[in-house]
């Protein structure tokens, strides 16, 4: 095997959309990337992408190493964009094309399907799946004794051949020493004045040619997105994988239907995830961990045997043991350490909280450096925006931050240092020393007894 054209060039006219069809992601991850990652893992090294409509973006938002992009200027058609790569083209080996608009192809197809072609030695092997609903493709035309002879495309099909029910799946491989030899001949007399990939089978066959189909078992694998709808059925399909596949390393989902794992999460042995989980980006759970419902956790890293509810949770990292949540938001930059405590209603934002330090409640820590062990209380705010700039606040090991206080940042509270309940902390406070900073509380003697009594007597 040596090299995977993959065709990326159309307009996806029915996406309806600004961005190329193959930039719409199916479980967070474009369409194309899908299609290049199989294809890479099914061993092919050399992959070249045909890009036109949208190309510069393609080119921006796909950029891998091994991969190289070329040009279709014209849309003119399958044949046409496998004649721009021609010039790459390996003298002989084997050469696979391949749709980027078809992104559930396993790799596990891919690999079998390559093994057919190079055991048969065959000259042109195409993949094709047996459907109950054939409309839009192209239909395989057989011999009576099983020859594949031809492709004709549903705009070029007769009744009869309409009804064929085997359908191409747009995924081939080629010999490729004869494919420039067919490329040269294709022409785009057909009812679409395309150059179609497909009449290359025709050609091949009418030579004598060794070809053969490789059929796919599940047709969802082959499955062409075109439109939105589509768009959701294989992100439907690439969801039950996903789950299926975490399931079957040792993670329980609750309800697999109800939790959306995106391609690149990974997750650790033994970690349960609840109803309404979402899992984005380069998200790594470790194991034995507990994701409870409706949390979201992006581009984070989460160590082991850690507790999450109900919580947001972005670009950041959450040491072992550790507890978040019901209700906490961790913003992007927010380092915890192990056994941290971060409870209901707290946000985190740039900041790092040092090992077993607790934030139970309420609370704001913005642009800070909590050390160990350190108490934050109930309502406790980081001030860190003046209205022009941003400040940090240092809070070190074994500070006790009572509750209700404001930490007017920049400001130090060193370690053991005690900030009393409803403090404004302005001024740094020194090791073990107290911050109390509250206007002196007044006792008025039957104040509340004269005033209750007094609204009785009105009503
Ligand atoms: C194609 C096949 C059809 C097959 C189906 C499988 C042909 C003529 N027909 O039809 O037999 O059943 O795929 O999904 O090949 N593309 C370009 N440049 C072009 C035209 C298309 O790069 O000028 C790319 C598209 O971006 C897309 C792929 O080729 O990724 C297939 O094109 P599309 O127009 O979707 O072909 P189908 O009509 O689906
Ligand atoms: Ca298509």
């Amino acid at each position: 095997m040596n090299m995977a054209i993959i065709l990326a060039a159309g307009q996806g006219t029915r996406m309806k959309s600004r961005k190329p069809k193959v930039l719409h992601s199916v479980c967070g991850k474009p369409m194309l990337k899908h299609v290049i990652d199989t294809v890479k893992k099914a061993g092919l090294d050399s992959c070249v992408v045909v890009v036109g409509h949208g190309g510069d973006e393609v080119k921006e938002a796909i950029s891998e190493p091994g991969t190289v992009f070329v040009t279709q200027e014209q849309q003119l058609g399958t044949g046409h964009a496998v004649m721009m790569a021609e010039s790459l083209l390996p003298p002989e080996g084997t050469v696979a094309v391949l749709c980027g608009d078809t992104p559930l192809i396993r790799e596990e197809t891919l690999r079998a399907f390559f093994r057919f072609h190079e055991q048969n030695a065959n000259c042109v092997s195409v993949m094709s799946a047996v459907v109950d609903q054939p409309y839009g493709y192209g239909r395989m035309i057989k011999s009576a004794d099983g020859n594949l002879t031809g492709i004709v495309e549903e705009k070029d099909a007769s009744e009869e051949e309409k009804a064929i029910r085997e359908i191409n799946g747009g995924i081939y491989c080629f010999e490729a020493g004869a494919l420039s030899g067919y490329l040269s001949r294709l022409t785009a007399q057909n009812a679409q004045g395309e150059y179609y990939l497909t009449d290359i089978i025709g050609m091949a066959a009418a030579e004598g040619k060794k070809m053969g189909s490789f059929t796919v078992k599940e047709q969802e694998e082959i499955m062409g997105v075109n439109n939105r709808v589509q768009l959701a059925r294989a992100e439907a399909v690439m969801r039950k994988r996903i789950g299926e596949e975490w399931m079957l390393r040792g993670v329980t989902l609750i309800d697999p239907a109800n939790v959306y794992i995106e391609a690149d999460v990974e997750i650790g042995m033994d970690t349960v995830i609840y109803p309404g989980v979402i899992l984005t980006g380069k998200t790594r759970i470790g194991e034995g961990c507990l994701v409870g419902h409706n949390s979201r956790i992006q581009d984070s890293r989460i160590d082991d045997f850690v507790t999450i509810q109900s919580s947001t949770i972005i670009e950041s990292t959450v040491g072992e043991k550790t507890s978040v949540g019901p209700y906490a938001y961790l913003r992007p930059g927010s380092r915890l350490g192990k056994e941290v405590k971060i409870g209901d209603f707290v946000e985190v934002k740039n900041a790092s909280i040092g090992d077993g330090s607790k934030a139970s409640h309420l609370s704001y820590v913005g642009d800070a450096d909590v050390g160990e062990y350190v108490n934050i209380g109930c309502g406790v705010v980081f001030v860190n925006y003046d209205g022009i700039r941003k400040f940090r606040t240092t809070v070190e090991d074994h500070a006790f931050i009572g509750s209700n206080s404001n930490l007017v940042a920049p400001v130090v509270v060193e370690s053991y240092g005690y900030v009393a309940a409803g403090t404004t902390v302005t001024m740094r406070v020194p090791g073990g020393a107290l911050a109390v900073g509250r206007a002196k509380e007044r006792l008025i003697a039957g104040w509340g007894e004269r005033k209750m009594k007094k609204k009785e007597n009105e009503s």
